[in-house]
C-alpha cells in the first residue's frame, strides 16, 4: 500500500484510464468536475495513478464476480431447504449482482484486462458457497462473514488511497479536487463497502459464530480471500 502511495505522487499526464469512457461517451466529461456551477478542468492522472486504477477495478470486479457466485452456491443449496433464508440470501445476492454489474462496466469502459483466473474465480467461488452451505446454513454464514471482514477492509484501504491520492490540481492552477469520474468510482466502492458491512452483519445476526468449525472455517476462507486479491490485483 505504501508503494502504491507513494507511486500514485510521481508526474501527472494523460487520463486514460477512466479517459476511454471517452470511447462510448461522445461528450464525456472526464478530467472535469463542477465548482459554482463552472466546469472546472484537472490536470491528467499520473502513470501511477492510472496503473492503481487500473489494479482496483480489475480486484474488485474479480471479487464481486467472486461473490456473485458464492452466494450462488449458497442460495443453490440451501434457498430451498429453509425457506427463511431464501429472502435473506437472496437480498444479499441480489446486492452482490449489482456490485458485479458496475465493475463488469467499469471494466468494459476503461479496458482494464480482465484477470486472467476468472474462470478459477467462478468455479472456486460457487464451490465455496455451495461447499460451506452443505456443511450447514451457519457454516454459510461462517463463509460470509470471512469474505465480507476481508473485501470490507480491502474496500475500506482503497477508500483511504482514493480519497488521499486523486487530488487533482485544476488545469489553470487554481483549484485541487477529484474529476467526477474519481467522485463515482469512490461513491461506488463506499456504497458496496456499506453493503458488504451489512452482509457481515446478517451472517452474525444468523449465528455465523456458532459454525463449526468455526475458526477454521473463517481462517481459512480469509486466507483464501487474501490470496485471491493479491492476486487478481497482478494476474
Ligand atoms: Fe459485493
Ligand atoms: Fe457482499
Amino acid at each position: 500500500m505504501m508503494m502504491i502511495r507513494n507511486s500514485v505522487q510521481g508526474t501527472r499526464r494523460s487520463f486514460s484510464v477512466l479517459s476511454s469512457l471517452k470511447a462510448t461517451e461522445a461528450k464525456s466529461t472526464e478530467g472535469k468536475s463542477s465548482k459554482n456551477g463552472k466546469d472546472v478542468k484537472y490536470q491528467n492522472l499520473s502513470e501511477a495513478q492510472k496503473a492503481y486504477l487500473s489494479r482496483a477495478i480489475r480486484v474488485d470486479q474479480a471479487g464481486e464476480l467472486g461473490a456473485d457466485y458464492i452466494y450462488a452456491g449458497q442460495y443453490f443449496i440451501l434457498a430451498n431447504k429453509y425457506p427463511h433464508l431464501k429472502p435473506v440470501l437472496k437480498h444479499m445476492w441480489d446486492q452482490e449482482i449489482h456490485h458485479h454489474s458496475t465493475f463488469n462496466n467499469y471494466q468494459l469502459k476503461n479496458r482494464v484486462r480482465p484477470s486472467l483466473f476468472t474462470p478459477m474465480w467462478k468455479v472456486g467461488a460457487f464451490a465455496m458457497g455451495a461447499g460451506t452451505a452443505l456443511i450447514s446454513p451457519r457454516a454459510a454464514m461462517a463463509c460470509t462473514e470471512a469474505v465480507e471482514t476481508v473485501i470490507g477492509g480491502h474496500y475500506n484501504e482503497q477508500l483511504r488511497c482514493l480519497n488521499s491520492q486523486f487530488n487533482l490540481d485544476s488545469s489553470d492552477n487554481t483549484t485541487v479536487g477529484q474529476p467526477e469520474e474519481i467522485k463515482a468510482l469512490i461513491a461506488n466502492v463506499a456504497q458496496f463497502r456499506d453493503d458488504e458491512l451489512e452482509h457481515l452483519n446478517t451472517a452474525l445476526q444468523h449465528d455465523s459464530k456458532l459454525a463449526v468449525p468455526y475458526w477454521l472455517l473463517t481462517e481459512g476462507i480469509k486466507a483464501i480471500c487474501r490470496v485471491a486479491i493479491w492476486s487478481a490485483e497482478r494476474i
